[in-house]
């Protein structure tokens, strides 16, 4: 089982999109493998971004991790073309997830506890998560093998990814296991603008020499389309993010 987490603390730089496509990339390159998709934010993008629904019975992200609900009530199936894949959705019932989660003797492991009780296993763990380093956040990187940072060539690119990087560090100092840096990841990078230019120069320069940067994932309008369709970008034959985020998963199994 290999468990990715797709994480930033910045808002709107793509990590929604690319943990959306990274489960549906991971498909179309393997048709037999089990492939699950956790939202892991509050703002519950993947709900919306599949159309799906949470029907007051049902379990979500929240109710398998804060109180410990079955694992199989909180799991939606989601249509690929290369077949269905598995997808626990997220809502605001996760966020109070630090108070409620206060009195949890090991609070920032509930998470791998949770997975390894119920003994969930797949090839594949998607994590998208919150702009925040919360709790919630937390129990995801001491669980994943890997953090794949998406990044948008802003003022701030260098900053937070520093940020992540040190917070992976201080996981490596105080748990058993830390996520390994899949890499960085540019993304709505425009070619035509100077500043994503210099940016992702800038980010080749200071993280390269330690850490893989990705090809970038250009601006593309079919990812608002595919959100708007409630479907996969793979399913817009013409779409070159389609192509970017194929190139990004074949790298990626490469790499884990
Ligand atoms: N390559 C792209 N080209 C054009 N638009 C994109 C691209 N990637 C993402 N977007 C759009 O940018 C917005 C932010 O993307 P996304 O929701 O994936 O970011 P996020 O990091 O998950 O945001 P948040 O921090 O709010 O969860 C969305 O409206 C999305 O449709
Ligand atoms: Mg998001």
């Amino acid at each position: 089982m290999t468990t990715i987490a797709v994480s930033n603390i910045k808002g709107g730089v793509g990590k929604t999109s690319t943990a959306t496509a990274l489960a549906g990339g991971l498909k179309l390159q393997n048709q037999k493998a089990n492939i699950l998709l956790v939202d892991a934010d509050p703002q519950g993008s993947i709900k919306t971004q599949f159309g799906l629904k949470l029907h007051a019975s049902q379990g979500d992200f929240s109710s398998f991790l804060i109180d410990n609900s079955p694992f199989e009530d909180a799991v939606q199936k989601v249509k690929t073309e290369a077949g269905p894949i598995d997808v626990m959705i997220s809502s605001r019932r996760l966020s109070d997830a630090d108070s409620r989660m206060a009195a949890y003797p090991r609070r920032d492991e509930t998470l791998k506890l949770r997975m390894k009780k119920q003994d969930i296993k797949y090839d594949y763990i998607i994590f998208d998560t919150s702009p925040a380093m919360n709790l919630v956040t937390l129990n995801v990187l001491t669980f994943a093998d890997y953090i794949l940072i998406p990044v948008t060539m802003d003022a701030f690119a260098i900053s937070n990814i520093k940020y992540l990087i040190d917070q992976v560090k201080v996981i490596d100092e105080f748990y058993d296991k830390a996520p390994e840096v899949l890499g960085i990841l540019p993304s709505l990078y425009d070619k035509r603008l100077s500043m994503s230019q210099q940016g992702l120069e800038a980010v080749r320069k200071i993280f390269g020499k330690d850490f893989n940067i990705f090809p970038p994932i250009g601006i593309d309008s079919t990812i608002k389309k595919a959100q708007v369709k409630k479907q996969f970008i793979y399913e817009f034959p013409n779409s070159r993010a389609a192509e970017q985020y194929k190139g990004l998963t074949k790298d990626i199994l490469g790499r884990i």
